[in-house]
């Protein structure tokens, strides 16, 4: 019998799912602002993209190339903490980026395209070239666009400060497409919407400052590095008023406590509020919204092979996506030198 059913095949067929990638540099377990700026957002992320997730170890090369020692345990903390977080080895590829060999290869492709003049103009570059004057910096962003062209990701998600690697990632991918044949897709920006969060000395949260709050802390040390907390500096004791909106206890109390609007920020005002159990509150806030993170991660961390095999599984799907890449990419510029025409 003739089948007369009409082939519905667009409706059937699911969209194509674009490719998303990330990378992030291993600086070991990760803290309250990486929480907020950068996983919570990858754990949505994977839900609706195919996602590959990269820690970038020869990135972080180009500052501390001398220190490699502890690199290993850098990048299993973090491993764990990206699992510990919500990211799912099924629904995203987490891999080590120097165990896919092909981003060296991209990259030196890459740094035959570019100008020494274009990188050295970069503001990533100018407002470190004092300290860190190698060739593999002043590179740093030509490898990130191998990162990102490797896999053809459609979509980038950064924050503000890394848009401009993203341009020159996707005016890389161009210039390829336009010398030799189109092989890249043009990746754009997914700029993230990243909360201001502040370490306790009222900085920019960060591990180097010692200002932070590690997701592996103890509800005890946390309770600690919050009352460590830089507040108000008018406002010394109950009773003064207070200013939340200079406050880095109430960006955190934003994130963590629902009622703030009410509870928070007019007892401050007037004075009823004082610094000590306003900080209170934020600890029991917190440590109740790290608690499943921590409890997972603590399940995890006695399990290391099962993270290291989640790493291997990760590079062995991104090294099939690359390769396959890599492939094209030699056959547009005529190096495949052994494959036979056909
Ligand atoms: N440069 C990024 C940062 O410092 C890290 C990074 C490396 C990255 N390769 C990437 C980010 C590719 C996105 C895509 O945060």
């Amino acid at each position: 019998m003739v089948d007369v059913t009409p082939k519905r095949k667009i409706e059937t067929q699911p969209a194509r799912k674009e490719t998303i990638l990330s990378g992030m540099q291993p600086t070991g377990s990760l803290h309250v602002g990486n929480l907020e700026g950068a996983l919570k957002n990858w754990v949505n992320l994977q839900e609706k993209y195919w996602m590959y997730l990269c820690i970038v170890d020869w990135h972080s090369l180009t500052a501390e190339y001398k220190d490699t020692g502890d690199l290993k345990d850098k990048i299993f903390q973090m491993a764990v903490d990206f699992l510990a977080a919500g990211l799912s080895p099924e629904k995203c590829a987490i891999f080590i980026q120097s165990e896919v060999k092909e981003h060296a290869e991209l990259h030196l492709i890459f740094s035959m395209l570019i100008s020494v003049p274009t990188l050295t103009r970069l503001p990533t570059f100018q407002e470190k070239k004092d300290q860190l004057d190698s060739y593999g910096f002043l590179g740093y962003p030509v490898l990130q666009a191998a990162d990102i062209c490797l896999y053809n990701a459609d979509k980038v998600p950064v924050g503000k400060d890394q848009e401009k690697h993203i341009w020159l990632a996707k005016d890389l991918a161009i210039r390829f497409n336009n010398t030799f044949q189109k092989v890249f897709n043009e990746p754009e920006v997914l700029l993230t919407e990243i909360p201001l969060i502040l370490g306790s000395d009222n900085r920019k949260m960060s591990k180097s400052f010692d200002n932070h709050i590690p997701l592996d802390y103890t509800e005890k040390q946390t309770e600690k590095r919050l009352l460590q907390y830089y507040t108000d500096p008018k406002k010394v004791r109950k009773g003064d008023p207070g200013r939340p909106e200079i406050c880095p206890i109430y960006l955190l109390h934003k994130l963590y406590t629902p009622g703030h609007k009410q509870e928070i920020a007019p007892p401050c005002r007037t004075g009823e509020l004082g610094c000590v159990d306003c900080k209170k509150k934020l600890v029991q806030n917190l440590n109740d919204a790290l608690r499943p993170i921590r409890e997972k991660r603590a399940e995890l961390i006695k399990k290391p092979d099962y993270i290291w095999d989640v790493l291997e599984d990760g590079a062995s799907r991104a090294r099939h996506r690359a390769q396959n890449v890599m492939e094209k990419v030699r056959t547009a510029m005529k190096t495949n030198y052994r494959k036979e025409k056909k």
